[in-house]
């Protein structure tokens, strides 16, 4: 990787993460040039880029140095910590940014009368999120189908193809509609700032730790 005398931060490129972040961002002194349809964004006053991306590529940027810090939801961190494999550089959950928030649930059918982790047993679950599905049915000594998908997993026990889901939910209203409903809560999940585990050791690092100072100041404010 060659080396970069300007910090680039990745965040998601159109979604719920999308506005806040950018806010924050603004909030902590940072401004850029690009409009928001482009891909990169260059930093105004301060010597720091904004990538738009995927929030599912932000941990692997970051863990290839593409990226020195990222704007995620916990729950794509932790999976991509769960299924990078081991080669893959570890990261680190450097600051919990209190929006996004969202938990990853198991939920079933409405008629389903679900008491237990036991009754998933044998069952077929649809999610975008293997690896933390399975360290959770693993905790809890469960075998069961897990069928990847990589969106509208809230369809597939309408379609046949599975017997109940494990995907994030924010208001609820996409379980509703799908007539499904919460069973088990895996992780509570907000945006995050993700980084390395290591501060890089050249002026990016200096960088880093005087954004970080202005982040607890803007965090502090709003608590
Ligand atoms: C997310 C998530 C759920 C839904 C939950 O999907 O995957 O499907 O939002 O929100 P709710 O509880 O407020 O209904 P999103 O709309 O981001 O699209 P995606 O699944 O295609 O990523
Ligand atoms: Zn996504
Ligand atoms: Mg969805």
């Amino acid at each position: 990787m060659k080396p970069r005398d300007r910090l680039r931060i990745a965040m998601q490129k159109s979604g719920r993460l999308t506005e806040p972040a950018l806010e924050l961002l603004n909030r902590c002194g940072l401004s850029f040039r690009q409009s928001r349809d482009k891909l990169f964004c260059f930093g105004e006053g301060e010597p720091v880029d904004l990538l738009l991306v995927r929030d599912d590529d932000i941990p692997g940027l970051i863990a290839q140095g593409v990226c020195d810090l990222g704007i995620v939801g916990r729950n794509v961190l932790n999976e991509y910590q769960l299924t990078a494999g081991l080669d893959a550089a570890p990261l680190s959950e450097w600051r919990p940014l209190g929006f996004g928030r969202c938990r990853l649930s198991i939920a079933v059918p409405q008629e389903l009368d679900y008491q237990q982790p036991k009754q998933l047993a044998g069952t077929r679950i649809a999610t975008s999120y293997p690896g933390l599905l399975g360290q959770w049915l693993r905790g809890h000594g469960i075998e069961a189908g897990v069928v990847t998908l990589a969106g509208s997993v809230e369809i597939a026990p309408r379609l046949g193809t599975a017997d109940a889901i494990c995907d994030l939910v924010q208001s609820g209203g996409t379980l509703v509609a799908n007539q499904l409903r919460e069973a088990e809560v895996l992780l509570e999940s907000e945006a995050v700032l993700a980084g390395p585990q290591v501060l890089p050791t050249d002026e990016r690092g200096d960088m880093i730790e005087l954004l970080l100072k202005r982040l607890d100041g803007v965090i502090q404010v709003r608590e």
